[in-house]
């Protein structure tokens, strides 16, 4: 709680034992910036493109941040707060726990268990009125037998030195109260505030082959050269063409 202090991001940090999804509560709460909900246990827990997020009580971090980014961010930079998230919370692992974690863009977690690279923690960004929420989830303590998707990871299993939730959560909230800082004082541009190199650096996407699956159910095929200045990934197709993918699922296909 000592992260809530006058003139700082968070201004309020509730720990509920159980419910169904931290970023549905804090959608309907109509809250303020700065509100944080942690949630023990999610019992409908929700991941992007309509999935479910899964993790047993108390294995992890399962919480929810509310942002207003204010007129000064134009709505169309908005969109880099899920990767901003995803940025903060992989420079904060790094730092805290000793774990290399690289991003699947748009903002999947990975870490490298046994040569593999395996999802150790997702982000969900809706919008409410003016605000954005932030959902983050981490698997923290999970065993191999323990884990509620095969092919997932965690930090135990990526051998983490900290695996107490407390330390890790205070490292997160204040990795991103100081990425969202820097993102807003450049009014949302993320070249400006060094959030668009720093994203491409830590993005295990960037320079491999990948199917992109957009809405609507068309396939893309091409290699991932850059994300741009609105965070969608670029593919190069084969016809020479280059192509923003804004939304979908990503598959890595080959390195
Ligand atoms: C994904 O992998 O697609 C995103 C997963 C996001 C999970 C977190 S856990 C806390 C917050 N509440 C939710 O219902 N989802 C997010």
């Amino acid at each position: 709680r000592a992260l809530v202090r006058p003139g700082g991001l968070w201004t309020s940090l509730d720990v509920v034992q159980r419910t169904g999804s931290t970023n549905t509560d804090l959608v309907a709460s109509g809250g303020t910036e700065g509100a944080v909900l942690v949630a023990e246990e999610q019992s409908a827990g929700r991941g992007r493109l309509d999935r479910t997020w899964t993790a047993p009580a108390r294995s992890g971090l399962f919480f929810s941040v509310l942002l207003t980014p204010g007129p000064a961010v134009p709505v169309a930079r908005w969109g880099w707060l899920p990767l901003l998230a995803g940025v903060a919370t992989a420079t904060a692992l790094s730092r805290a726990a000793g774990v290399d974690t690289a991003l699947k863009w748009p903002n999947d977690l990975l870490v490298t268990v046994d040569g593999t690279e395996r999802k150790t923690g997702g982000i969900l960004a809706e919008r409410a009125g003016d605000s954005v929420v932030v959902g983050i989830g981490l698997n923290v303590t999970l065993r191999a037998d323990e884990l509620p998707v095969p092919g997932a990871g965690s930090l135990a299993l990526a051998g983490a030195q900290v695996l107490d939730r407390d330390p890790l959560l205070r490292a997160v909230l204040r990795s991103v109260e100081d990425w969202y800082g820097q993102w807003r004082a450049a009014d949302g541009d993320p070249a400006a505030c060094g959030l668009q190199d720093t994203y491409a650096a830590g993005c295990a996407t960037l320079g491999r082959t990948v199917r992109a699956e957009l809405p609507g159910g068309r396939a893309l095929v091409g290699e991932a050269v850059a994300v741009d200045g609105d965070g969608r990934l670029v593919l190069a197709t084969s016809e020479g063409v280059q192509e923003p993918v804004g939304a979908g699922d990503i598959v890595h296909l080959r390195p």
